[in-house]
């Protein structure tokens, strides 16, 4: 399985911040953002990977990241997007990595504190369709920030909905993504949202539509670095407390 690390977008929400840096090289305790990913990847077994970014600091992510072997990846490749496009538009730029292999998404701002290799391995075992990795969320007001599926009477994911205002369940969509190759031919098919971007929860909703998407449920911490200054701080106390990827 192939890994993509999506680290692009402008991350307004982290401004002034970001004016001077890439989101995903701001630090978590004592490591800049993305290594965390990094980690989460190689520890559920993916050693190949495409990093993609975009704007003025992508050189940045080579001299951090070198060719990967440091961290125990054996093919790292690097993604530039020219524009913030939006999520699947930036996995769009992999599809020339990532040929007909099953390919693991992963948003460089997202830190769990377990692991996801059960994700990993349970789409291994089946690798067609897609995955998303889903954690329980409490405060709607949180809520409105992410994808949110909602469920059929018999449990299934029916549908997602991205930062809705009535949201219909108690779980967020994380940004973790598990694909099969068949993902290149419906990044083609998407219209941009409202605002302008490629969307990934529209990948998702073609996959539920077919009838070929699973779900997890991750055990553990989970948080979007990216999501607001809170949010950063939040997931900065958490992992000089306790770590990430753990297990
Ligand atoms: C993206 C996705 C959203 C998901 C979130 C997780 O949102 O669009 O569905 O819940 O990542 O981090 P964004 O952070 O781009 O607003």
């Amino acid at each position: 399985m192939k890994g993509v690390l999506l680290a692009g977008g402008t991350g307004s929400r982290l401004h002034p911040l970001t004016r001077i840096t890439n989101k995903h090289l701001l630090p978590i305790y004592d490591r800049p953002m993305v290594n965390y990913a990094i980690e989460a990847l190689v520890n559920a077994g993916i050693t190949e990977v495409m990093v993609v970014t975009g704007g003025t600091h992508a050189g940045e992510f080579l001299r951090l990241l070198g060719n990967g072997h440091e961290f125990g990846i054996d093919r790292l490749s690097y993604g530039y997007q020219e524009r913030p496009g939006g999520i699947a538009e930036a996995l769009g730029l992999a599809e020339r990595f990532v040929g007909e292999d099953p390919v693991l998404v992963m948003l460089a701002d997202n830190i769990v504190g377990g692991s996801i290799r059960p994700m990993v391995e349970a789409f291994c075992a089946n690798p067609t369709g897609a995955r998303i990795l889903l954690t329980p969320v409490e405060e709607e007001r949180h809520l409105r920030h992410l994808g949110v599926p909602a469920f059929d009477e018999s449990g299934r994911v029916c549908g997602i909905v991205e930062k809705p205002s009535d949201p219909p369940s108690t779980f967020g969509v994380t940004g973790i993504y598990c694909y099969d190759a068949d993902v290149f031919r419906v990044i083609p098919t998407l219209e941009p949202s409202g605002r302008g971007e490629l969307e990934i929860t529209d990948v998702n909703n073609h996959y539920i539509r077919q009838g070929t998407m699973a779900f997890d449920v991750l055990e553990g911490f989970w948080g979007d670095a990216g999501e607001s200054i809170d949010a950063y701080y939040a997931v900065n106390d958490f992992v000089r407390e306790h770590g990430a990827n753990k297990a």
